[in-house]
């Protein structure tokens, strides 16, 4: 009976997206698409390349745009679907001079609206005029204050996963890709630069014209604009900041050269001429975005010591996982992030050694098991091929797909041999390069691939097992470092006090430092909080990673020497990675709450939507 009123659901819904697939109306439901994030029906009316004209009024804060998309109109349709938030659209024009009727759907909060330009079969060409807004969530605009300088206002975008959509109408499918080129004006004393071909220097006119030679999926279109200069570091690798960070950045990522280089040995050329970095102000709400040729980061990384630059690895390593061949859906994300958390690791393993390496997997794997722990390891959401139709895709924004997608990665690697895994992976960019794969063509490719050669790989490897179920499948790889092995058996030798003198001698190196603070126990008394402190001097590193790790157990046991360190961090920093832990273990006793409503007042001004939208949530 229930299996019967099942399928009934089914066929109905079946019908009913099937009567709507041909009425083309805007859908708010999307969950039977094969892309549940957008509304475009990219198998009727695609776009091809885009032709972006803006203006950048730091006043009003909003940019005027005109998007030109080249279409192609595959079945002759009467109508073309962009997904559209948070803008005004002024006016339509088909191939330059006739204007089209348009029409915007329902109001979604995530997916925004539908908008519906009618065409006719030889539509070449579809002009959009519009406005952003206000609320534009991929922008963010700060104040001299907000910046580093603190002289010129400065302005980003952060598009990844669904919010280009709100600075650029467009088809917000990494499925679907486009070539571009742009023309930005903005105000004379300021530069623009775009995830493309960028100038090097300001010009007089305040106008600046891009290219992106290859074809991007939106989620990889950016902006930046503000007071930034460059400095090269190689032949083709350089660094964007704002004039007073610029020499400390370039010394940060001094080894970028050498990364590019370590990468093409690993998997193939670069294919995206140049690779620079730009360091936006503190705001930004990631470690860092593989936006192509100009990766966005956080000044946060710039620890002093080169301890973090391991997020320049991992962005660079986007240009093959993810830029090159990338997630079609949100729910295949861990393709892009869990290829490139290895491809990561393989890159610093190259450049800074095996030992290195090592430590940055151990304090990962420690991270994944905390978050199975936190999400349930029966959590639907601690599977690979993850469900986020109808919610909000930051949500699959884990170390799931990072960390469990590695870990899947690691056992193909012991399975295979390096030599043999090296070979497949090189093979699988080179086959799938600008090209957006599901989770399900991955598995036909591996089967074609490598089961067919060897039949008993398929039951080694556990492949359905890793991407389909929940949790961690028994032939996970528990990765150790010699390094960590040495702090474990000193704590384990001294279990009822902490060997605060010997852990001093025996650890110098940051990551020995981030993986003390993540086995300590959660329960600390003053004394041990004050020791560790005077002997590592935590509340004041210059490691965000160690500040962030420190803070968590200054929060659990209320150490108040640290108070006012952590308010300046959680005001000055916005990256979503340290405040939602922070914010989420305030939280957790009625003081607590309120401190972190009292400097959430101060700190939210300063955070881009993504930080701010969860942790509105959380303070609620
Ligand atoms: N592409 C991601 C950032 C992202 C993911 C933005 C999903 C929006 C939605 C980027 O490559 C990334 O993974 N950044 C990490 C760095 C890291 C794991 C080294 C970050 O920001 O912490
Ligand atoms: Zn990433």
């Amino acid at each position: 009976m229930k299996k019967l009123a099942l399928c009934l659901c089914i066929l109905f819904a079946a019908c009913q997206s099937n009567k709507d697939h041909t009425k083309k109306t805007a859908q708010t439901d999307l969950s039977d698409r094969s892309d549940p994030h957008s509304y475009s029906i990219p198998t009727d009316a695609v776009v091809k390349h885009l032709d972006l004209e803006l203006a950048v009024d730091f006043s009003s804060r909003i940019l005027t745009g005109k998007a030109t998309w080249e279409i192609q109109n595959l079945t002759a349709t009467d109508s073309i679907i962009f997904d559209t938030r948070q803008m005004q659209i002024e006016k339509v024009i088909l191939d330059a001079k006739k204007d089209a009727k348009f029409s915007l759907g329902k109001k979604d909060t995530f997916l925004g609206q539908a908008l519906n330009v009618k065409i006719e079969p030889g539509t070449k060409q579809v002009t959009i005029w519009y406005k952003t807004t206000k609320e534009s969530a991929a922008l963010q605009w700060l104040n001299p204050e907000q910046t580093a300088g603190k002289k010129q206002p400065f302005l980003f975008t952060q598009s990844q996963a669904i919010l280009a959509r709100t600075w650029v109408p467009c088809q917000d499918s990494p499925a679907i890709r486009f070539n571009y080129t742009a023309k930005v004006t903005v105000p004379r004393e300021m530069i623009a630069l775009m995830s493309a071909e960028n100038p090097q220097k300001k010009n007089s006119s305040g106008v600046y014209q891009f290219r992106q030679p290859n074809p991007i999926p939106s989620y990889l279109l950016a902006l930046a604009v503000g007071d930034i200069e460059f400095k090269s570091i190689d032949s083709r690798t350089g660094v964007y900041a704002e004039p007073v960070t610029l020499k400390r950045a370039a010394w940060e990522f001094s080894d970028m050269g050498k990364m590019v280089s370590a990468a093409e040995s690993l998997y193939g050329p670069y294919l995206w001429n140049r690779f620079d970095v730009l360091v936006l102000p503190p705001s930004f709400p990631f470690g860092g975005m593989e936006n192509p040729m100009l990766t966005f980061a956080t000044p946060t990384i710039i620890a002093g010591d080169r301890s973090l630059v391991s997020v320049i690895s991992h962005e660079l390593a986007h240009s093959w996982s993810g830029n090159l061949t990338t997630n079609a859906t949100w729910n295949d994300f861990w393709l892009n992030e869990g290829f490139t958390t290895y491809f990561e690791r393989r890159i610093v393993e190259t450049v800074y050694g095996r030992e290195e390496a090592m430590m940055q997997e151990a304090i990962g794997f420690k991270a994944l098991q905390a978050s199975i722990e936190e999400l349930g390891p029966k959590s639907e959401d601690t599977k690979l091929k993850g469900n986020f139709a109808g919610r909000d895709p930051d949500e699959g924004v884990t170390d799931i797909p990072y960390e469990k997608g590695y870990a899947f990665l690691k056992v193909m690697e012991l399975a295979l041999g390096r030599t043999a895994f090296d070979a497949f992976v090189t093979e699988y960019f080179q086959s799938h390069k600008f090209k957006s794969i599901t989770t399900e063509d991955f598995v036909l490719y591996v089967q074609k691939n490598l089961f067919v050669k060897d039949p008993k790989l398929s039951d080694k490897l556990k492949m359905s097992e890793w991407l389909y179920e929940a949790g961690l499948p028994d032939n996970l790889i528990k990765p150790s470092s010699e390094k960590f092995l040495a702090i474990d058996s000193l704590l384990n030798a001294n279990r009822d006090r902490l060997p605060i003198n010997s852990l001093k001698s025996q650890i110098s190196l940051a990551n020995e430092k981030l993986y003390l603070l993540n086995v300590l126990p959660d329960s600390l008394d003053k004394k041990d909080m004050a020791q560790l402190d005077q002997a590592f001097l935590f509340t004041h590193s210059h490691n965000a990673e160690i500040q962030c790790a420190w803070y968590m157990h200054a929060i659990k046991n209320n150490y108040q020497p640290a108070v006012a360190a952590i308010e300046k961090f959680l005001i000055n920093v916005g990256r979503r990675k340290f405040l939602i832990p922070l914010y989420k273990e305030m939280v957790k006793t009625e003081e607590g709450k309120e401190w972190a409503r009292r400097i959430y007042k101060k700190a939210r001004p300063n955070y881009h939507a993504v930080a701010y939208s969860t942790i509105d949530e959380l303070l609620k």
